[in-house]
């Protein structure tokens, strides 16, 4: 039989796409990363939203080194080790002690989803309302693709095609609160939780204020558990160390992952208040949630340094020092560059909305095109909804900006001239 293609079999791209030196990535140092190709890119993605310190910490790599040298691998399945405690109360405080006690530790913003749902039902359970089981997300949400973190992801990435079972999972569009007042009128004493990101990543789409305070209101009135995965905006990717932080009120849960080892680790966490973890331990009861590879020293020493180095580098400060800059130059871009719609997003979540050379929304097919002439022109961006994101490194620049800026108008001027041009 010929082979089907290469060995590796990588995640979300065509299969024509396989093989391919120009994705193929060699080493990574900084903002720049080289492939196999022999072309250095800058990166506009930090890595996937997870290197938000850059790459090559060294103060993360010591931490990880030493740790697999003196424990190897230690485990939290049915055991304890003194790396995930060490790292479990840095996260309490960094979330927030007076409100967060407990932390479970995961392997992938997916699987902490997936911890999220048992969590929430179970509670339920443990306070009297097992009937509470239905969760609800966003329209537009992405939370993984797991099969629990696919149930609430609210877009159609095949999800009936691979028997996704989302009978307990709804659906409710970001920023409209009356939709979701009429969802709770219905069900509200089903629902077990409402998970939201608070910058909904796929459009980089920001929960706006009333939409918190509705959340936070209906939440008081019809008793469901409000979950925030913060797997992309954790870690001082908008400013605060996380996005929830500037809520009035804090979330039952806080889903954490992608910058929580600066990408070195397949690492995640769920934090959970004081309240929500009481029902656990009040009750004696055990949650049926447990992974070879969470909280192993490795990941923990790893975590602890990247909390070590956010403190040492000010990272709040240089998350909105960044921010900053991006306002001014996406409002350079808008204003100057024909295909550009308008931007959106919050902190160093940006994405831009692109037109077609027709003026009309860029069709999503096209995206990849457009993504294609960007790395040509020398920078790394993603697939946005009808245009491409930028999620900059917190230890950019502003050279760094201006060259990733440089690249995103002469990848959008190549790819106009060719789309004109075919
Ligand atoms: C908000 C959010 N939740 C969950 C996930 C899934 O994380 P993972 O790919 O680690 O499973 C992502 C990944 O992009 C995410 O942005």
């Amino acid at each position: 039989m010929t082979p089907a293609g290469p060995p590796l079999w990588p995640a979300l791209l065509p299969p024509d796409s396989h093989g391919s030196d120009e994705l193929c990535t060699v080493s990574a140092k900084g903002v720049r990363v080289r492939f196999a190709d022999g072309r250095e890119l800058l990166c506009g993605t930090s890595g996937l939203w997870n290197t938000n310190l850059g790459y090559g910490n060294e103060a993360i790599a010591e931490a990880s080194a030493r740790a697999l040298r003196e424990a190897s691998y230690l485990n939290v399945f049915r055991y304890e080790n003194v790396y995930a405690r060490e790292a479990a109360a840095a996260l309490v405080e960094v979330c927030g002690p007076e409100h967060y006690g407990r932390v479970i530790f995961s392997t992938s913003g997916g699987a902490a989803n997936d911890a999220t749902t048992k969590i929430v039902r179970q509670y339920h359970a443990l306070s009297g309302a097992p009937q509470r089981k239905i969760v609800v997300g966003l329209l537009g949400s992405y939370h993984g693709l797991t099969f629990g973190g696919f149930a609430l992801t609210g877009e159609d990435l095949g999800q009936r095609l691979y028997g996704v079972d989302q009978r307990l999972t709804r659906h409710v569009p970001p920023n409209e609160p009356a939709e979701l007042e009429r969802l709770m009128s219905r069900l509200g004493g089903q629902v077990a939780a409402v998970v939201v990101e608070p910058v909904l990543g796929s459009g980089a789409i920001p929960l706006d204020d009333a939409y918190v305070a509705a959340l936070l209101r209906l939440r008081r009135e019809h008793g469901f558990l409000l979950v925030a995965d913060e797997v992309a905006t954790g870690f001082c990717r908008t400013g605060s160390f996380f996005a929830t932080q500037e809520w009035p009120e804090p979330p039952d849960l806080l889903i954490t992952s992608k910058g929580l080892t600066n990408g070195t680790s397949a690492a995640a966490a769920v934090v959970v208040s004081h309240e929500v973890a009481s029902a656990f331990t009040d009750a004696g009861a055990v949650l049926a949630h447990g992974e070879t590879q969470a909280g192993t020293p490795v990941t923990c020493a790893a975590i602890l340094a990247t909390i070590k180095e956010m403190r040492r580098l000010d990272a709040e400060g240089m998350s909105r020092r960044l921010s900053a800059l991006l306002d001014v130059e996406l409002a350079a871009l808008e204003s100057d560059h024909p295909l550009v719609a308008g931007t959106v997003g919050r902190g160093c979540f940006r994405s831009i909305r692109l037109l077609g050379p027709d003026g009309a929304p860029l069709p999503q097919t096209e995206v990849p095109g457009v993504v294609a002439a960007i790395r040509r022109a020398g920078a790394i961006v993603h697939y946005g909804v009808n245009g491409v994101q930028l999620f900059p490194a917190l230890t950019y620049s502003e050279a760094d900006l201006r060259e990733l800026m440089e690249c995103v108008r002469k990848g959008l001027s190549a790819y106009a001239a060719q789309a004109v041009c075919a």
